[in-house]
């Protein structure tokens, strides 16, 4: 696993973890689950049961033998662990024990990782949000021990829908959060006092929860299923029970339809889901010939709706610019975006060529010249590219090579434009939550270290 992704999963498995608490619930939905990170994560680092969905049947395949590989090597650590700790016992005060346990789990979570390197390495997602870091072995030692309140987890938007009741365990779930990046909440405000009979049927369900957890065996399942606004869960998974669906970087309109999908059913208890890939979002009011209503990406909440609001496909693109990747780097890539520039005129110019079904890719890496890329272009586009000779190639980059600069102040104002479009859409869908009478609580967090995972918003609901 890269660091991107085991960041990724560390972060949003404390989070879901204390929201399972807090709900009472032990059994996940992790919509668009992929190779199974954070789902084989969820269960066996906190013992949750976990359904992972994923549309396509290589990821299923791809987790299950990932899985099957984990819970050989975290069977034959458990022991090794347990061993240890029997060793000790006598000696030792019981936080010791207890913190070798955690240094072992942390040495399995290294070794497991590890040691399924190749296995690791194939995770080429099917529609990544950015650029790969390095492969690394994953989680590191300092990493498992994190305590919650490291946890750089940062509340940006959190309201009370209706001025509804939240228990007061609903500050153990925003204890995760630093105190600085919580909004001052007083319990007065939002009328959070519950009865004390109230307050302890929640503590009893909360301690059967986790009494129940640490009797499961870490199950994790890994499924086949494209999913929709109406797919019915209860299809799926026949022990559908209550449960929180969650979703990491839940690409285009699976992210608005696991928002979906978690309004309608009751058994889902709350839902925490990352998007990302925007420019995959459909979008109701882009074309004004197919404004037939549906269940659009975009836009989900009434006012915008209302308002027919449109984004484009250019300003979701744009959405999935990384603002701090660029401002920590200070540098954007601009030769490839001028080499794009010039071969889209060359296309038009000497083909005719506006619009096409094929992609030219990401080849500016593979190529070693201009000229290169434009062959290597040409041939993905099933253009005659024996008609262009290389000087006539080296014509066109000259006559714009003056106007890279433009390009660069362009893409510098679109990188700068990108988290206002990236927050409208995640407004969106958070007042598509808001308008709902059933959602007890809604925000917007600010899971990830942005530098590394760009697309690093939730949106955590729970359910009254
Ligand atoms: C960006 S990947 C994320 C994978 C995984 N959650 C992770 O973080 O490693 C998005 C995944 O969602 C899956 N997916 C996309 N649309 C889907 C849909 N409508 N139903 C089920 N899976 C879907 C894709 O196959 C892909 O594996």
């Amino acid at each position: 696993m890269n660091d991107k992704k085991s960041h990724e999963v560390e972060m949003m498995s404390e989070l879901i973890d204390s929201i399972a608490n807090f709900c009472g619930i032990k059994q996940v939905i992790d919509l668009g689950s992929g190779k199974g990170y954070l789902s084989s994560f969820l269960s066996m680092q906190y013992n949750l049961k976990v359904y992972g969905i994923d549309s396509s049947n290589t990821n299923t395949y791809g987790a299950n033998e990932r899985n099957r590989k984990l819970k050989k090597h975290w069977r034959a650590y458990q022991s090794r662990a347990r061993a240890n700790v029997r060793g000790q016992v006598l000696e030792e005060p019981k936080d010791r024990a207890v913190q070798d346990e955690m240094k072992c789990r942390a040495n399995i979570n290294e070794k497991l990782l590890s040691t399924n390197n190749n296995l690791l390495s194939q995770d080429q997602m099917a529609c990544s949000d950015s650029v790969p870091l390095e492969i690394t072995g994953a989680f590191t030692d300092s990493a498992m021990l994190k305590t919650s309140k490291q946890t750089e987890t940062h509340l940006v938007a959190q309201t009370q829908s209706d001025g509804n009741k939240i228990s007061e365990n609903a500050f153990s779930l925003l204890n995760i959060l630093p105190a600085d990046a919580v909004e001052a909440v007083s319990s007065s405000k939002y009328n959070m006092e519950l009865c004390e009979e109230e307050k302890e049927q929640r503590k009893m369900a909360s301690i059967k929860a986790k009494a129940s957890k640490s009797n499961d065996s870490n199950i994790y399942l890994p499924l086949t299923s494209y999913i929709t606004a109406e797919t019915e869960l209860r299809d799926i998974i026949t022990d559908l029970e209550d449960c929180i669906m969650v979703g990491l970087h839940t690409c285009g309109d699976l992210a608005p339809n696991t928002l979906r999908i978690f309004t309608a059913k009751p058994e889902i208890k709350a839902v925490c889901s990352v998007g990302c890939c925007y420019h995959l979002l459909t979008e109701e009011f882009e074309n004004q010939k197919d404004c037939s209503p549906g269940l659009w990406g975009f836009p989900m909440c009434r006012y915008l709706k209302e308002e027919g609001w449109c984004c484009g496909r250019n300003a979701r693109m744009t959405a999935c610019l990384a603002l701090e990747r660029v401002a920590v780097s200070q540098v954007l890539p601009t030769e490839s975006l001028f080499y794009r520039a010039v071969l889209q005129v060359i296309i038009e110019e000497c083909y005719g060529v506006i619009k096409s079904d094929r992609h030219v890719g990401k080849i500016f890496s593979k190529s070693s010249s201009f000229v290169d890329y434009v062959r290597k272009s040409l041939k993905k586009l099933e253009l005659d590219e024996s008609k262009l000779p290389d000087s006539c190639i080296m014509d066109y980059y000259e006559k714009y090579k003056h106007r890279m600069n433009e390009l660069e102040a362009f893409n510098m104002l679109k990188v700068v434009l990108a988290p206002c479009i990236e927050v409208l859409l995640l407004l969106d869908r958070l007042c598509y939550l808001k308008e709902k009478d059933n959602i007890a609580w809604s925000g917007l967090v600010k899971l990830f270290d942005p530098v590394k995972s760009p697309r690093c918003y939730a949106v955590v609901a729970l359910k009254k």
